[in-house]
C-alpha cells in the first residue's frame, strides 16, 4: 500500500543545468507509472529523488502522506532497479536476494521462504545457486529484479530496467513485468525513453520534456488526445502527420488549405475553430487515419514513394514535396513504389494544434 506525492519538485545541478525544472505528480496506491521522454529530460534525476539519491533543489516528496523529502534512502521503503542492474558478482543468486533481507534481520527460515517465493515469481528458480557470472544478461537482470522486489517494498522504482537486453527479450520481459505487477500490486514507477514500451506497460503515462511534465495520461489519452504537437510527435509508430493549413471559412462549412489538398470539414462539429478564420493552424493524422480511397472521393491524389511490410501490416511513405507522409495501411493492399493513390481522412479522428503555440485544439464536441 503506497501513494506517492511530488509537490513542486526541481533540481538544479548547477547555475545552468537543471535536471529537472518541475515536477507535481501524485502516483496512486498500486498504479504503474511511466516516465517516458527523450534522453536528458530529467527522468533518472526524478527518480533518483524519489529514492533519496539526490537531494531536491525545491520541493516536497511524501509517501503514503508522509514527509520523506530528507530521510535517507535506506528508510525509505523504496526498491530501484537501474539499467546497469548492479548484482554483487562475489556471491550466488540465493546470496543477492538474500542480502537486504539479512539486514532486516528477518530469520532463516523466512529468508529462505521469501527468496524461493520471489525467485519463481520472476523465473530463476532453477538458478539460486549460481554465480552471475555463469548467467546471461536477461538471468542477471531477473536477479536484480528479484533482489530489489524481495524486501517488499512500498515503492518500486525501475530505470530502463529493459534496455540492455535483446529486442525479443525486451518484449517478453514487459508482459512478465506487467504480470509480476499484477501479483505483487506494489506501486510502481518505471522509465524509458521507448514509447511502445511505455503505452504497453503502463497505466498512466508521465510525458517529460526539458525537465517537465508535458502530459499525464492513460495510453489511450496520450495516443488520442495527444496534448501538443510533441506528445503527438513522440508517441505512436510512425508518429503523426502534420499539415500546415490555412483556416478559412465559407458558409457552412470550414475549407482548410495546405498546399497539395483542400479539406473540407463541418462547421458545427468543429466551431471553436471560428477564432483560427483566416489564420494558419496545423492539422495532425495518425498515419492509420490517413485513408487510401478511389480516386473519385479523394481529398488528394500523391505518389507511393516507399513500401515498408511489417507482417502485420504496412507503412507507406508519400512524398509531398517538402514532408514525408506516413500511412499504415492492411497487410493485404496492393500498393507498390511510383503508384499514384487517391488518399482522404478519417474525420472523427483529426487534430489541430495552434501554430503558436503547438498546444491541442480542444472541441467541445469531443473530437
Ligand atoms: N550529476 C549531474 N551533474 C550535472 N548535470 C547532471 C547530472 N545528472 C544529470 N544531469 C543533467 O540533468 C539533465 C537530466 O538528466 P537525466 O535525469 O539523467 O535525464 P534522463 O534520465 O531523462 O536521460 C541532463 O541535462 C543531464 O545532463
Ligand atoms: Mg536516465
Amino acid at each position: 500500500m503506497a501513494t506517492l506525492e511530488l509537490i513542486d519538485i526541481a533540481k538544479r545541478f548547477t547555475k545552468k543545468v537543471w535536471g529537472v525544472k518541475k515536477m507535481d505528480l501524485k502516483v496512486e496506491d498500486k498504479e504503474f507509472i511511466v516516465l517516458l521522454g527523450p534522453s536528458g529530460c530529467g527522468k533518472t534525476t526524478t527518480m533518483r529523488m524519489v529514492a533519496g539519491l539526490e537531494e531536491v533543489t525545491r520541493g516536497t516528496i511524501l509517501l503514503d502522506g508522509k514527509d520523506i523529502t530528507d530521510i535517507p534512502p535506506r528508510d525509505r521503503g523504496i526498491s530501484m532497479v537501474f539499467q546497469n542492474y548492479a548484482i554483487w558478482p562475489h556471491m550466488t543468486v540465493y546470496e543477492n536476494i538474500a542480502f537486504s533481507l539479512k539486514l532486516k534481520k528477518m530469520s532463516a527460515a523466512e529468508i529462505k521462504e521469501r527468496v524461493e517465493e520471489t525467485a519463481a515469481m520472476v523465473k530463476i528458480g532453477e538458478l539460486l545457486k549460481r554465480l552471475p557470472g555463469q548467467l546471461s544478461g536477461g538471468q542477471q537482470q531477473r536477479v536484480a529484479l528479484a533482489r530489489a522486489l524481495a524486501v517488499r517494498p512500498k515503492l518500486f522504482l525501475m530505470d530502463e530496467p529493459l534496455s540492455n537486453l535483446d529486442a525479443k527479450l525486451r518484449v517478453t520481459m514487459r508482459t512478465e513485468l506487467k504480470a509480476i505487477h499484477q501479483q505483487t500490486n506494489a506501486t510502481s514507477i518505471f522509465v524509458t525513453h521507448d514509447q511502445s514500451e511505455a503505452m504497453s506497460m503502463a497505466d498512466r503515462i508521465v510525458i517529460m520534456k526539458d525537465g517537465e511534465i508535458v502530459q499525464i495520461g492513460t495510453p489511450d489519452d496520450v495516443y488520442f488526445r495527444s496534448a501538443n504537437m510533441f506528445v503527438a510527435g513522440f508517441i505512436g509508430t510512425p508518429p503523426s502527420n502534420f499539415f500546415n493549413v490555412e483556416c478559412e471559412y465559407t458558409k457552412e462549412n470550414i475549407s482548410l488549405k495546405h498546399s497539395h489538398f483542400t479539406l473540407e470539414i463541418d462547421s458545427m462539429k468543429f466551431q471553436e475553430l471560428g477564432k483560427y478564420r483566416g489564420k494558419e493552424i496545423v492539422l495532425g493524422v495518425r498515419p492509420e487515419d490517413l485513408l487510401i480511397v478511389p480516386e473519385s472521393k479523394a481529398v488528394f491524389t500523391a505518389e507511393v514513394l516507399v513500401v515498408e511490410p511489417q507482417g502485420s501490416h504496412q507503412v507507406v511513405a508519400i512524398n509531398l514535396k517538402e514532408i514525408i507522409v506516413k500511412m499504415v495501411v492492411s497487410a493485404e493492399t496492393k500498393v507498390k513504389p511510383g503508384d499514384k493513390i487517391g488518399l482522404g481522412f478519417n474525420i472523427k479522428r483529426i487534430h489541430f494544434f495552434d501554430s503558436k503555440t503547438e498546444n491541442r485544439i480542444v472541441f467541445k464536441g469531443g473530437v
